[in-house]
């Protein structure tokens, strides 16, 4: 189990497809199409398959190897998505110096995974990116930034503790949190990449009350964890945050591809 579980992430899924920057999705569905009759697209960190559903219908055409250390995540995306793309299911840690999953791939794609991630692992990724041709495709990396319509006067100070929070070692070494997108883009150009880069920020409503319920918990109790705030500021925020969670809030995300 990874601790991401399919509630969460069905949860967010409507957010994070309508946040997907199109530019950067078209981009990389015309470089794996350009690949020929048999496209190899390689999913790091898959969930459930969201970034399958993502890249419909263009994804029907490709054939998929999702990688998760999650078995149950992995059960669930080959459930979702046997019969309508061709997949395998590869059960690994990401983390471990001497996977080689690329041998083969025209597409590498992992979205919500390089903010756990630390420069290393990127640094290694990058390596890895042998094969002439083979692109990187990233969505939905958080940024740091959360914005609310109604402000309380706590909130940077939660954010900065919660963005502390995000640095702290996912499995992969020290995560790199919302820095992850200066870190990659600089590998990835000394590597001789092109890089594109946009913003693809969660833009919340009435509509996404429960998301937003779900995600002021979560950031409420990582800021807490810290032990940078007092404790009882963090549940008068969370108490005000939960209240207004059917009113606006954007959370800040980057999208990439790159090519060499
Ligand atoms: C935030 S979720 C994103 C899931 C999916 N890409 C999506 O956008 O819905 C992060 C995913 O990375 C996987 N993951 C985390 N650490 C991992 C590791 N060390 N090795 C393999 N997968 C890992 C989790 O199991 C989870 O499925």
């Amino acid at each position: 189990m990874s601790g991401f579980d399919t509630r969460w992430l069905d949860l967010r899924e409507k957010a994070d497809h309508a946040a997907r920057d199109a530019g950067l999705l078209e981009k990389a569905t015309a470089h794996a199409d350009a690949g020929g009759q048999t496209v190899s697209v390689v999913d790091l960190g898959c969930g459930t398959g969201s970034t399958i559903r993502a890249f419909l219908p263009a994804s029907t055409r490709w054939q998929w190897h999702l990688v998760d250390n999650d078995t149950r995540l992995l059960a669930e995306a080959a459930s979702r998505h046997n019969g309508n793309v061709h997949l395998t299911c590869i059960q690994a840690d990401l983390s471990d110096p001497s996977l080689a999953l690329f041998s083969q791939a025209r597409l590498v794609t992992a979205s919500a995974l390089f903010d756990l991630v630390s420069a290393s692992f990127l640094q290694r990724l990058v390596t890895s990116l042998e094969k002439p041709g083979c692109g990187l495709y990233t969505a939905l990396n958080y940024d740091g930034h959360c914005i609310w319509e109604h402000a309380h006067e706590a909130d940077a100070r939660i954010v900065t503790a919660f963005n502390a929070h995000q640095r702290r070692d996912k499995g992969f070494g020290p995560a790199l949190g919302p820095v992850a997108e200066g870190v990659l883009r600089d590998i990835l150009q000394t590597a001789g990449f092109r890089v594109c880069v946009a913003k693809s920020p969660w833009r919340l409503g009435a509509c996404e009350a429960e998301l937003q319920r779900q995600f002021i918990s979560g950031l409420a109790t990582a800021a807490a964890e810290t032990g940078l705030l007092d404790q009882a500021l963090v549940e008068d925020w969370r108490s005000y945050r939960l209240d207004h969670a059917d009113s606006a809030c954007e959370v800040g995300h980057w999208d990439m591809f790159a090519l060499r």
